[in-house]
């Protein structure tokens, strides 16, 4: 079991990439693009693809362990995703049920976390039960939060939290005045996580695919060219050295540490 806290991680990982401990991120949260092109041009059907980028997460997540990062959240499916053809989708549905299994013993080591973040309709009851008992077993770890975002899509997040809201406000638990921004966080998927600091982005593109709108408010961007299944531990030392290097100011004229709010 991993118990180091996440302030000595911080300082070891700082250390190592000859940066502050505060300058490591509390929460990145990645758009894991690229799977399709990465297959594409090697002449590969997209599902190797995405065979290729499910394998190289545990230890995308284990480095952020180590580095100290309390959230990391994994844009996975978006409910944009549902447009692909059947046998896309029905092949990620199989991958996402068979993958959440088979991480559960190294989430259990290394004391994390599991949350899905995401609406539950339509996913398949398989897949439903893969992430309840992932969530189930690890509801007892204490180190970093691994949200993986399935099924996700910001603006229906929104939704959802101003449908509940609306209700509350409809059965006279809240006062509308009394909604402010802190309120409409604790509505969202990730109610209580602080928001997150960097967004990384492989294979190029300048958008954000309705990830996280409200969350990512002042996060930072990092865009890189790399096919999400060649995006190694490298590559993501490469990303937190870029946020190191940023100045945040959060619209005041001083800048503040990376990880000030
Ligand atoms: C990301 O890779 C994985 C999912 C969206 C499920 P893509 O499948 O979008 O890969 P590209 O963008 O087509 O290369
Ligand atoms: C965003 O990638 C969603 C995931 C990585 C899961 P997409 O490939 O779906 O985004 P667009 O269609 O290029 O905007
Ligand atoms: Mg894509």
């Amino acid at each position: 079991m991993n118990t180091r806290s996440f302030e000595e991680k911080r300082i070891e990982a700082g250390r190592r990439l000859g940066i502050s401990p505060e300058a490591i991120p509390r929460h990145v949260a990645v758009i894991m693009d690229g799977n399709g092109r990465w297959a594409t041009e090697r002449g590969l059907p997209r599902f190797q693809g995405h065979e290729q980028g499910a394998k190289i997460v545990e230890s995308l997540a284990t480095h952020c362990v180590n580095c100290g990062i309390e959230y990391l959240t994994l844009y996975s499916f978006s409910m944009q995703n549902w447009k692909r053809p059947k046998e896309e989708v029905d092949f990620l549905m199989y991958l996402y049920a068979s993958y959440l299994e088979g991480i559960r013993p190294s989430l259990m080591e290394k004391n994390v976390q599991f949350a899905h973040v995401g609406r539950r309709e339509p996913l398949p009851q398989d897949v439903l039960d893969a992430l309840d008992e992932t969530v189930r077993i690890t509801s007892v770890n204490t180190g970093m939060t691994l949200g993986f975002a399935l099924n996700y899509g910001s603006r229906t997040e929104i939704v959802d939290a101003v449908r509940a809201l609306a209700q509350e406000a409809k059965d006279g638990q809240i006062d509308p005045q009394a909604i402010d921004e802190q309120v409409i966080g604790d509505h969202l998927y990730t109610a209580g996580w602080h928001d997150p600091d960097l967004v990384v982005r492989t294979s190029g593109e300048m958008r954000i695919s309705n990830f996280l709108l409200w969350q990512i408010s002042y996060a930072e961007f990092y865009v890189t060219d790399v096919y999400w299944p060649d995006f190694t531990l490298e590559e993501l030392d490469k990303s937190l050295l870029a946020y190191a290097s940023r100045q945040r100011r959060f619209g005041d004229t001083k800048p503040k540490t990376p990880t000030q709010g």
